[in-house]
């Protein structure tokens, strides 16, 4: 098991947005979360990148580290969590002033300090896989939104993760540029990337996923592989949620 996460809890003031959460990734495989809008899935992939902290629960790594969120975390261990992950937002967040290269260098120069020509050599490498090796010297602005969400992803890998956080990577797009980021993330799911997607893309999550789980108020309402959690649902919630998003109105 590469991650354990047991009994997570997150509030916002009075607001108990995750209730005793318990998810196990493997290595190599995809855990993808569903759920409707305000269920917890963003907090839950910003706990496990750091930027937020649980108020309970544990982290545990197959390599040995431990987060205990009952006791004090410590800085360097905060660290070590958010260097594990790498994170692709909704909304790209790129550096508007920098090149397509540049947002995939930017990080391992002043983060990891690496070499400047060790890591060009590395983004380039990234950009091509993601298809933009046309693209590396253009700036946000003069890329489509598909275009920007895979520099987003090259400068998630270019940290060398070992695991992959997706938050509905796909859902700023319009609807003709989400083949082409999907592509490349069912890329990543072929090499074995350990990844956790949250997702409304129903038919991306059943072909990519491992694994399922469906959210809602805070709690995992259920969670399985996606022949059962996405075809087979056994709650009543879960049945509605899909039939509410296979069935726009
Ligand atoms: N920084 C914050 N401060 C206060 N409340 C927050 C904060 N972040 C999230 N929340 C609240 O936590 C709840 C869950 O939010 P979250 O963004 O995790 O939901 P979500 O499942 O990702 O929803 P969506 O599908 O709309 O992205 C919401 O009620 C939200 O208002
Ligand atoms: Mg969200």
């Amino acid at each position: 098991m590469f991650l354990t996460i047991n009994g997570l809890a997150k509030s916002f003031g009075a607001n108990e947005v995750l209730k005793n959460i318990d998810v196990s990734v493997e290595k190599g495989r995809v855990v993808s979360i569903i759920g409707p809008s305000g269920s917890g899935k963003t907090t839950l992939l910003r706990c496990l990148n750091a930027l937020e902290q649980p108020d309970k629960g544990m982290f545990l790594f197959d390599d040995g580290l431990q987060l205990n969120f009952e006791k004090k975390v410590t800085k360097k261990e905060l660290l070590e969590l958010r260097r594990k992950s790498g994170m692709v937002f909704q909304s790209y967040n790129l550096f508007p002033h920098k090149t397509a290269l540049q947002n995939v260098t930017e990080g391992p120069i002043n983060v990891q300090k690496s070499k400047k020509t060790e890591v060009e050599e590395l983004a380039r490498e990234l950009l091509r896989k993601v298809g933009l090796e046309d693209k590396m010297d253009l700036y946000p602005h003069q890329l489509s939104g598909g275009q920007q969400q895979r520099v987003g992803i090259a400068r998630a890998l270019a940290m060398e993760p070992e695991l992959m956080l997706f938050d509905e990577p796909t859902s700023a797009l319009d609807p003709e540029l989400v083949g082409e980021v999907l592509r490349v993330i069912k890329d990543l799911a072929k090499e074995n990337w350990t990844m956790v997607i949250v997702t409304h893309e129903i038919q991306f999550a059943s072909e990519v996923s491992d694994h399922v789980i469906f959210m809602d108020g805070g709690y995992i309402v259920e969670q399985g592989p996606p022949e059962e959690v996405l075809k087979y649902p056994k709650e009543e919630r879960t049945k509605q949620f899909l039939h509410r998003i296979l069935n726009p109105a």
